[in-house]
């Protein structure tokens, strides 16, 4: 029989933010928390970094670009615990600005990850989600800026309240059609596939919150997008300023919102404070 307690799961936790994201949980969520890796051997030396440190994550592998990886994770919550509480999907890549790779693979390679991935372990985890639970996909500001160099046409599109999920969806795949067809300026967008990725997360957030909030039967189910600051990870090739922890600040925050808060909810959140794209 399936476990009552609580459970916590961190996409890409073998390093950097996520690393930190499941050292701050095992401090301060009650229940079990899953470092994931899409390396097996590279998820279970972080989990024994993190049980040298006195803590205790359990480890399931998990590549969110792999349906079958996903949906052994959604058998595996559904078998041993009936459900889920915590979902923080952190896993992301970027492309270094020097890249010798073609921009048009850059997008696919980096929408497939951090948009379609998402979407994907989304998808398939929510219907697990418990009441009160907590979902925070990570974002980043270089939303924000990638939201000011599209046209006026994308951002009514972006901004629109009743924007839906396939027309989220849509507007990503016309960004990869573009990038294909290297046409990405002359179709309205800034020239960021990172950045629009982004941007498709943090609309996604907003879309999956008001749908949740219609669940009478889930109440006070919670998601919201996040940047956790320029942070000092192989990502940013260590360039960042703050530290893993400094970065798990605001994730860790909203990961762990207490019952029924009003605010944040669908929301982009910076340094535990709402962000709204810019007028
Ligand atoms: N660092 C910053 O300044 C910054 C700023 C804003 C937002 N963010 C966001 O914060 C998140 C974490 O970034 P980070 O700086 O900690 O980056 P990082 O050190 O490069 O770590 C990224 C993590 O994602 C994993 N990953 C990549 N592709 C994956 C896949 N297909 N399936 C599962 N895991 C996958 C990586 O696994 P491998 O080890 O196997 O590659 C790694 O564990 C990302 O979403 C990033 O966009 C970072």
């Amino acid at each position: 029989m399936a476990s009552t307690r609580r459970v916590a799961v961190v996409t890409g936790s073998n390093k950097g933010i996520g690393f930190a994201i499941v050292r701050g949980l095992c401090k301060q969520f009650d229940g079990d928390v899953y470092l994931t890796a899409r390396d097996e051997g590279l998820g279970k030396n972080a989990v024994e970094a993190l049980k040298k440190e006195g803590l205790n994550p359990l480890f399931h592998q998990l590549d969110i670009s792999d349906p079958t990886s996903i949906q052994n994770l959604k058998t595996f919550l559904h078998k041993q615990y009936g459900g889920l509480d915590v979902l923080v999907n952190n896993a992301g890549i970027a492309y270094k600005v020097d890249s010798p790779a073609p921009f048009a693979e850059q997008a696919e390679l980096t929408l497939k990850v951090n948009f379609w991935g998402t979407l994907n372990v989304c998808d398939a985890l929510f219907p697990l989600l418990r009441p009160h639970a907590r979902v925070v996909n990570m974002s980043s500001m270089v939303s924000t800026m990638v939201y000011k160099g599209c046209s006026d046409a994308i951002k009514h599109r972006i901004k629109d309240p009743d924007i839906t999920m396939d027309q989220i969806k849509d507007l990503i795949r016309e960004f990869e059609f573009a990038a294909k067809a290297n046409q990405v300026e002359e179709k309205g967008w800034l020239k960021s596939a990172y950045g629009t990725s982004n941007v498709g997360v943090r609309v996604m957030s907003f879309i999956q919150q008001r749908e949740l909030s219609k669940d009478t039967q889930r109440p006070d189910v919670i998601v919201n997008s996040c940047c956790p600051g320029y942070v000092a990870t192989d990502m940013s090739s260590h360039k960042g300023t703050k530290t893993i922890d400094e970065g798990a600040v605001t994730p860790l925050y909203l990961a762990l919102l207490p019952p029924n808060v009003v605010s944040p909810k669908g929301e982009f959140v910076s340094e535990k404070m709402v962000e709204h794209w810019p007028s």
